[in-house]
């Protein structure tokens, strides 16, 4: 215990500025759906403080382009491209992570995912269980997976972070598919956090945001879709402005406006910094203040 202390005391290194850096050197991070969005500025962000950065997607040319743009900055990714729901691509991104960071694997960050809304009496079953397919089954998958490079006692800064939203903390009339989903890995990450706290020193949080302004909530006329199966499943929220200027709720916002996904990646980036070393099993709200 006293060993790994003084290894994450190390691992804190010389803070320039405001933010530590080179705080992940050495170490590997897998980050699914990190082909846009969210996951796109985390995969930068783990890079830039020297993370060899594993980039997921099912959009093949866009987890390539978030590799490409890591690469010609100086930092360390591969793409490996597919589907999260699929146990295959699971065991593949795990191996490939593992040759990638010379047999060591670090961080998860459980992000894939999309919203498909109904209300409850008009919910299909193929809604409901697409939701709780990624991101539920998916990180579960993954992460068991992943569980032998966890499981370890070297005392290196291991994390795992899932994705949830204030409609798993609170609810949203429109989402139930997605508000059970995302509750689910609030769980998921509590459960980790003691299963594999106690000896291995593994820290797992979830992430709940509120608006963040990616194409999951840019207006559904710009014609944003996911893929789910052989489906393409129309994203965004109907009549929203880019900007989130007019949207319904935001003066609710004290900041009084939508996160950046830069500002939503900082709060992964954080929660997986050694700064948060004694912070597990805990849900951070990222909602500019909204639901306080
Ligand atoms: N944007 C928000 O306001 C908001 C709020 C709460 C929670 N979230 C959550 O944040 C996460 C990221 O969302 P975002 O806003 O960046 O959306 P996004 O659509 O910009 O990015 C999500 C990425 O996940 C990928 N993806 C989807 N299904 C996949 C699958 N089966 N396999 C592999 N990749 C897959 C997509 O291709 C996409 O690149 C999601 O889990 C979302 O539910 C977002």
């Amino acid at each position: 215990m006293a060993e790994r202390l003084k290894q994450l005391q190390s691992q804190l290194g010389p803070v320039s500025g405001n933010f530590p850096s080179g705080m992940f050197a050495g170490q590997t991070a897998i980050i699914t759906g990190s082909g846009q969005g969210i996951g796109a500025e985390c995969a930068k962000l783990f890079a830039k403080d020297g993370a060899n950065v594993v980039v997921c997607d099912i959009d093949q040319s866009k987890a390539e382009a978030t590799v490409k743009e890591i690469n010609e900055s100086g930092g360390k990714a591969i793409a490996v491209a597919g589907d999260v729901t699929s146990q295959e691509y699971n065991d593949n991104l795990v191996k490939k992570a593992a040759e990638f960071g010379n047999g060591k694997i670090h961080h998860l960050v459980l992000n894939a995912g999309f919203t498909w809304d109904a209300v409850i009496h008009k919910m299909s079953d193929k809604q409901f269980d697409a939701m709780i397919a990624v991101h539920n089954k998916a990180p579960f998958m993954l992460v068991r997976a992943a569980a032998p490079f966890f499981r370890v006692t070297d005392g290196e800064n291991r994390t795992i972070t899932t994705i949830s939203s204030t409609t798993g903390v609170n609810g949203n009339a429109g989402q139930i598919n997605y508000s059970i989903a995302k509750s689910g890995v609030t769980g998921m990450a509590k459960t980790i956090a003691k299963e594999w706290g106690p000896k291995y020193g593994v820290r797992a949080n979830a992430i709940a945001y509120g608006y963040i302004t990616t194409r999951l909530t840019a207006a559904k006329e710009t014609g944003g879709f996911a893929v789910y199966g052989n489906e393409k499943v129309a994203i965004g929220i109907p009549g929203a402005s880019s900007t989130g200027a007019g949207n319904a709720g935001l003066k609710e916002i004290p900041l009084q406006r939508g996160g950046t996904p830069l500002e939503a990646a900082g709060a992964i980036v954080a929660l997986a910094s050694p700064l948060m070393s004694y912070v597990t099993g805990h849900v951070l709200m990222v909602t500019g203040g909204r639901n306080m």
